[in-house]
């Protein structure tokens, strides 16, 4: 059985939790590769409805493992959080493992991303406040603290030392607040570790191990490829890469492991936090799609910004993530539309172009070149078939896998399980 990276292919929230919960029924293993608890997944199952912000969607299977990879930045007090509430809840922990390599987010990062943000002012990248991006920071910085490190407390605390010293300097000179105390922070990361240490492990054999039986692993990705670090509308952009590039770096096997690439788009766009997204409606069509969708932050509330599906950004999106094929969700919210608009190509400056460019004072000059397509106007989500769906439908979905050259192979109607459609097998 066949590897899977399931990848966001836009800004994020895309229903990737989605997909990978349905999908995970055939696989052994799902891998979290990148991001934090700055990620929502959402997930509507027979055993209810969740909001994962780290632990991979794989979790409600029993005969699925669950790894979060060497790539996710681990907050552990949301790890356990998360943990409890789903044990709560009748969901059985016993297969989730944390990778040794895994880096944490401490303290301060919650403090400096609060901090940095505020002194950004108007130019504020809109994270979500979860210390991600510091954390991020502190690995490329060589000064991170890893899962592995809760496991040796001797250790622990000689790293804590040696980071705290340069931390608070930052804490106390830089943004005057008070300064963390060594032995509050040791404590505290301790009893994360005595709580943790039965996940934490190597895991790179684990997902070798899974390779050597041929079953099927699934690589969760979190974000989307828009807010990649290097081909994102940078600086508005998360700290990991969402690529499935990411997805070797951060679960831990080299890139002739993955037999595919699912990308997962959103019928129409979102995005949420600041910077340039040329297809936003700041209309009622936008707000339409927004209340219809319910387009609120899963982890920070915040209401997204809607808008017509992008396809010269799409099509950057399966580039670089090199897709074998797509997911497209959330098709029912465009029902009630009398007529849709998808972008084809962006003017800039007078010159109409057909690719993303990397500065975003040129995409902020961007104006959108829509097509127009007729809608269908007609409930999709009880529809389980592609021939049943109302022609329009079908239009439209045809016309975004032109766009962006990769075939569909999957169609979402609906939050649940069962409201998809399989257009083309994946496999
Ligand atoms: P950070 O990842 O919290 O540093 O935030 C950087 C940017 O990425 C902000 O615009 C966030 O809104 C955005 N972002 C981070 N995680 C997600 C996500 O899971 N979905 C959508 N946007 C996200």
């Amino acid at each position: 059985m066949p590897v899977v990276a399931i990848v966001g292919a836009q800004w994020g929230d895309e229903g990737k939790g989605r997909v990978v919960d349905m999908l995970a029924q055939q696989a052994r293993m799902v891998v979290r590769f990148s991001g934090g608890d700055n990620a929502g997944h959402s997930v509507v199952n027979p055993h209810g409805e969740f909001k994962l912000h780290l632990i991979p969607s794989g979790i409600f299977d029993p005969g699925v493992v669950c790894i979060i990879g060497n790539g996710v930045a681990i907050n552990p007090k949301v790890l356990i959080g998360e943990i409890d509430r789903l044990n709560e809840r009748g969901v059985d922990t016993g297969q989730l493992f944390i990778s040794d390599r895994a880096h944490l987010i401490m303290p301060y990062h919650l403090l400096l991303d609060g901090m940095e943000e505020e002194a950004r002012g108007g130019k504020a990248l809109g994270t979500t406040l979860k210390g991600v991006g510091p954390a991020f920071t502190d690995k490329a910085a060589r000064l991170g603290v890893r899962a592995g490190d809760l496991l040796d407390k001797k250790a622990l605390k000689e790293r804590l030392g040696t980071v705290l010293e340069y931390k608070n300097v930052i804490l106390a000179k830089v943004y005057g607040v008070k300064p963390l105390s060594l032995d509050e922070v040791y404590t505290q990361y301790c009893r994360y570790g005595e709580r943790l240490a039965p996940h934490i492990r190597e895991t790179t054999i684990m997902v070798d191990e899974a390779l050597g039986r041929r079953e099927m692993v699934i690589l969760e990705g979190a974000q989307g490829a828009l807010l990649d670090p290097d081909f994102g509308t940078y600086p508005y952009t998360t700290s990991s890469s969402p690529l499935a590039g990411g997805a070797c770096l951060g679960a831990g096997l080299g890139p002739t492991k993955i037999d595919r690439v699912l990308g997962v788009y959103k019928a129409y766009c979102s995005r949420v936090g600041s910077g340039p997204m040329t297809t936003e409606l700041k209309d009622e069509t936008g707000d339409l799609i927004r209340e219809r969708a319910h387009e609120y932050g899963t982890t920070t509330g915040r209401p997204r910004r809607c808008g017509w599906f992008d396809a010269v950004a799409a099509r950057f999106s399966s580039r670089i993530n090199g897709l074998t094929g797509a997911a497209v969700t959330r098709l029912d919210i465009l029902d009630i539309l009398p007529g849709l608009k998808i972008c084809v190509g962006y003017e800039l400056d007078g010159k109409t172009i057909d690719y993303f460019p990397a500065s975003i004072t040129e995409l902020a000059r961007c104006k959108p070149v829509y097509e127009e397509l007729p809608g269908w106007q007609a409930p999709t989500t009880e529809i389980r078939s592609y021939e049943q769906l109302p022609l329009e439908a079908r239009r439209y979905v045809t016309r975004l896998e032109e766009l962006i050259s990769c075939p569909v192979n999957l169609i979402c109607v609906g939050p649940e399980r069962a409201q998809a459609i399989e257009k083309a097998p994946i496999f």
